[in-house]
């Protein structure tokens, strides 16, 4: 009687059957899950990726209260036309820092992964005022509240303190200058040296114009950060991955 035969007694078997299913199952299942734990990380290192500055941080605060994510997604698809319209396609390593993410499952208004750079803060600031101002056919709400409410970053120690608890690499000094990295972004005329020591490539302007630190100068950084850290002319994808 070959092995083959003995196969009958399963087949006719339900319990035997069900026992070597969840069996074959479970050896299976292990195969592909195990490996991932011994893993130190599944997403390929991309050169130019760094955790958010205080002021983006901040600004990325606001977009998740304000919901932009319900209208707006942050990731490129890798197809043709989405690439062609918006950029590079989006690579796992840019929401490595992102809690929650904001890849959205909806455009009502197009993807903003890589908007930073395409529009002035000027254009950020009449658009956020009043989207028509600047797109007579948009239908964006306005949200002028954001350059009317200042704020002071008395809570931004906490606020990276909490995003290094699920594993963002803040240091112990970057928490200690936070408040004052906070501030130095949006002041040019500050010492912001030690802010572009820890942040590489950090935008440092006064994003609305006005006096003040207010939620538009936050959400603008945020804005004009987006897909700018990494630099597309010189990565190569990592196919061995
Ligand atoms: C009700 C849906 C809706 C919501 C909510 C919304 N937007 Fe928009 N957004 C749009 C639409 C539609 C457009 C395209 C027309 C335009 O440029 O105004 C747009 C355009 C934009 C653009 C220009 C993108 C480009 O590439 O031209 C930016 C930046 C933007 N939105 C930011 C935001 C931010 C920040 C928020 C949250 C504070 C937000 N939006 C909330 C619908 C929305």
């Amino acid at each position: 009687m070959s092995i083959l035969n003995k196969h009958k007694i399963l087949e006719t078997n339900a319990t035997l059957l069900l026992i070597f299913s969840f069996l074959v199952v479970t050896i299976g299942g292990l195969v592909q899950i195990t490996p991932l734990f011994y893993l130190e990380n599944t997403i390929e290192k991309v050169e130019g990726m760094r955790p958010y500055s205080p002021l983006e941080l901040t600004g990325r605060d606001i977009y998740v209260r304000e919901g932009c994510y319900v209208c707006h997604s942050q990731m490129i698809r890798p197809m043709r036309d989405e690439v062609e319209r918006y950029g590079h396609y989006s690579l796992a390593a840019e929401s490595m820092y992102d809690h929650p993410h904001q890849w959205g499952s909806k455009r009502t208004g197009p993807d903003l992964a890589r908007v930073g750079g395409r529009y002035s803060d000027d254009w950020h600031l009449d658009h956020l005022r009043n989207p028509k101002s600047v797109v007579p056919e948009s239908i964006m709400p306005p949200y002028a509240f954001l350059e009317e409410t200042l704020i002071d970053g008395d809570h931004i120690e906490d606020l990276l303190r909490t995003h290094r608890l699920v594993g963002v690499p803040y240091t112990d000094e970057m928490i200690e200058q936070a408040a004052a990295d906070f501030r130095a972004q949006a002041d040019p005329d500050s010492d912001f040296d030690g802010l572009l020591e820890r942040y590489p490539g950090a935008q440092v302007r006064n994003f609305d114009g006005q006096p003040g630190i207010s939620e538009a100068d936050a959400m603008i950084a945020y804005l004009q950060m987006l897909g700018t850290l990494v630099d597309f002319s010189t990565f190569t994808p990592d196919a061995s991955r």
